[in-house]
């Protein structure tokens, strides 16, 4: 049966180059424009990770928040994000499964670091 909340379509959405590999510093983000959103990616010293960059507080770029431990701060309130799941670390139990930022894939081919964005989805804020 076809499901047309799932992400089924996600794996058809091709994978967008947006840095050379080395070109982020360990712990910090940068934002780039991809697939019409603009995109937060992070490096760790691993592995990058990349999420919505539009903080659903007001709109700060999460890309030049500080990360530390996997989780971003938003340079302008502080609210916090997980990089793993995008999910918003300062509500309460009721809010922080709702409040997210959208996460995206990431892929390093070469020297470039290629994100799969995916389309916006409704954004639920808390009361
Ligand atoms: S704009 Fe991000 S916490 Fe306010």
């Amino acid at each position: 049966m076809h499901d047309s909340n799932a992400s089924h379509d996600e794996c058809d959405l091709p994978f967008i180059p947006v840095a050379k590999v080395g070109e982020i510093p360990v712990g910090e983000g940068r934002t780039y424009e991809a697939g019409g959103r603009l995109v937060a990616l992070f490096f760790d010293g691993t592995k990058y990770m990349a999420i919505d960059d539009l903080c659903p507080h007001m709109g700060a770029s999460l890309g030049s928040g500080p990360m530390r431990d996997g989780v971003v701060v938003c340079p302008w309130h502080a609210w916090r994000f997980q990089l793993c799941d995008g999910a918003w670390c300062d509500g309460t139990p009721r809010d922080t499964p709702r409040l997210r930022v959208d996460v995206f894939e990431v892929r390093v081919v070469d020297d470039r670091v290629e994100v799969r964005v995916t389309p916006p989805r409704p954004l639920v804020t808390p009361r």
